[in-house]
């Protein structure tokens, strides 16, 4: 099978030592290679020895600007010509919020640092309002959630998979007819979610109010069946409305309106 260009720098680097599982470089050619020919701004948050941000370097060119975020502070030793580094942890909110003032939007984040639950979390929720509205958001070694040593577990609350199962919901949250799901700005910026072994990459882009047509002509009589259980969903929906006011008679004690 014909290598991409990122399999042929890792595979023939003598560079500085990069850390990457194979199979993640045909998801970066496919959702990366449409920035190559940009001034793009990359920023990835584990720099380890330094390699994967010349490799970035090399990927998209001299005009693009690569940004690393590490813990160690032997890292700064590496930046390069069109390559700073930041020292900081990935789960200090505030470190987070002064890298937003230092650095331009980005168009690609990859989160490859230390990949325990709140870390990947805590980058998520301060850093994703920061990628451009045509940008991308990589998150990987997903695989973390399943081990314990992370902070993982299978259905365990609190892993960064059982979070990212949310956006779904939000990327829907236009359709909602509930008030605990409703769109916000996650429905408005992001246009995919695409889960990997290990990897999501969401792709942002500028929201549009989904249209539905029926165009063409009519050439038979409509056989449409209402979907089964329509009033048992109903039924549930008008159930947990009088639950919550009965919750709130109760709280205030008010009396004459208890229906179980
Ligand atoms: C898997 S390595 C990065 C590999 C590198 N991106 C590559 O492809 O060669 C993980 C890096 O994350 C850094 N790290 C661990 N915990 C961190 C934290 N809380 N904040 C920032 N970086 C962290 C480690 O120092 C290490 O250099």
């Amino acid at each position: 099978m014909k290598m991409n260009d990122l399999e042929l720098y890792f595979y023939h680097n003598d560079h500085r030592l990069i850390d990457k599982w194979s199979h993640y470089f045909e998801i970066y050619d496919q959702y990366f290679n449409k920035f190559r020919t940009k001034e793009i701004v990359l920023l990835e948050i584990g720099v380890f020895q330094g390699g994967s941000l010349q490799m970035w370097k090399h990927y998209f060119g001299s005009n693009s600007k690569i940004y690393g975020i590490d813990i160690n502070p032997n890292c700064k030793n590496l930046e390069e010509d069109n390559i700073e580094i930041f020292i900081g942890s990935q789960s200090d909110r505030s470190f987070l919020k002064k890298i937003k003032q230092q650095i331009p939007q980005v168009d690609i984040l990859i989160d490859d640092g230390g990949h325990t639950m709140s870390q990947q979390i805590i980058t998520f929720k301060e850093l994703f309002d920061h990628i451009k509205e045509t940008g991308i958001y990589l998150c990987e070694d997903l695989h973390t959630s399943y081990q314990i040593i992370y902070g993982g577990g299978y259905r365990r609350n609190g892993t960064f998979i059982e979070y990212s199962k949310n956006f779904i919901d939000h990327l829907h949250g236009h359709y909602s007819e509930q008030s605990s799901l409703k769109t916000n700005s996650f429905t408005k910026s992001v246009k995919s979610i695409h889960y990997y072994d290990s990897i999501i990459v969401i792709e942002k882009a500028p929201w549009v109010e989904p249209q539905r047509s029926t165009i063409g002509e009519t050439c038979i009589t409509d056989y449409y069946q209402k979907p089964q259980g329509v009033k048992k969903i109903k039924w549930d929906l008008k159930k947990s409305l009088l639950l919550r006011i009965n919750k709130i008679l109760r709280l205030f004690k008010i009396k004459g309106f208890i229906w179980k």
